[in-house]
């Protein structure tokens, strides 16, 4: 397995954890980090023994936000020539299903890719901000675009403009967390979801995860005929075979490509 500096990387059974590994700057987003998590979990997304990633933070956050020091000094034409978070494409181009335990600090860039995951779980002393008001910027790594589907403009305008933060709670019942688990089990909770989806068929998972993403990119006769043809197209397995084979014959589906 690759060496990194940033990101720690462990694979149980099916399931691939990445935990970002910079507690003494809170897990700050710099390049390499991202550089070493895209290229992790892009090896997990190749890989047929793989069914889904968890991604977490260690320490108490999960990524306090994009790199201030990293990026304080550089100028327009810096962060227009290096296409500054351009990489970030690259994680919400993945196709194997991808769960967020985000336990402490989310903030800024740590929330924007707790948002790009397909799940987010957080542990009750999570906390949500968009705080780049303060620094004299806005979100940069699509936080304005994915907290506005999440939560509505309301509250995405409170968190952008005011720079709030949010509880776990609060989160949830804005929508924009799937579960909250007390802080102490969220990676192992996160581990379990993820183990149960990597126990499904991974291309079908794959195909669901399309279906849904395309609910924020068409209209929604386009969608929903985008998921028919997904859904014809998967009568094309071996998987649809024996999942509707298993339920009538009362036992648990044998996938044979998860
Ligand atoms: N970048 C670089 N370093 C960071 C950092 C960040 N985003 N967040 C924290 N750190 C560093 C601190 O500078 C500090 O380092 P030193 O010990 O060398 O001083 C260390 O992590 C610990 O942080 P604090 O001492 O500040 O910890 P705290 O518990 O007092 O405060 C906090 C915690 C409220 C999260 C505070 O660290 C904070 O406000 N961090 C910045 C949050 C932020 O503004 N995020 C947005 C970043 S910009 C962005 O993300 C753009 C985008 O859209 C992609």
């Amino acid at each position: 397995m690759t060496e990194y500096a940033n990101i720690l990387v462990e694979q149980r059974g099916r399931v691939g954890l990445v935990t970002l590994n910079r507690p003494q700057a809170l897990n700050a987003l710099n390049k390499a980090t991202m550089e070493e998590l895209v290229d992790a979990v892009s090896a997990m997304d190749a890989d047929p023994g793989t069914g889904a990633v968890v991604v977490t933070g260690s320490g108490k956050a999960f990524a306090a936000g994009a790199d201030i020091k990293e990026m304080a000094g550089q100028g327009y034409m810096d962060m227009y020539a290096a296409d500054w978070f351009r990489g970030w494409e690259d994680f919400t181009r993945l196709r194997i299903p991808t769960v967020a335990a985000v336990s402490g600090f989310a903030l800024g860039g740590g929330c924007e890719l707790a948002m790009m995951c397909d799940l987010l779980i957080a542990g009750d002393n999570a906390k949500f901000g968009q705080p780049e008001i303060n620094l004299g910027v806005l979100p940069g790594m699509g936080g304005s675009q994915r907290l506005t589907r999440a939560v509505g403009k309301a509250k995405a305008m409170d968190m952008i403009l005011t720079g709030r933060f949010i509880g776990a709670e609060e989160a949830e019942r804005a929508g924009l967390v799937s579960r909250v688990v007390p802080a102490e089990n969220v990676v192992e909770e996160a581990l379990k979801a993820a183990e149960v989806i990597a126990g499904k068929s991974k291309p079908v998972a794959m195909a669901a995860k399309e279906a849904v993403n395309a609910a924020f990119e068409t209209g929604l006769a386009q969608g929903v005929l985008f998921e028919r043809r997904l859904f014809h197209s998967l009568f094309s397995t071996e998987d649809q075979k024996e999942g509707m084979a298993a339920f009538t014959e009362k036992r648990e589906p044998e996938f044979r490509h998860r």
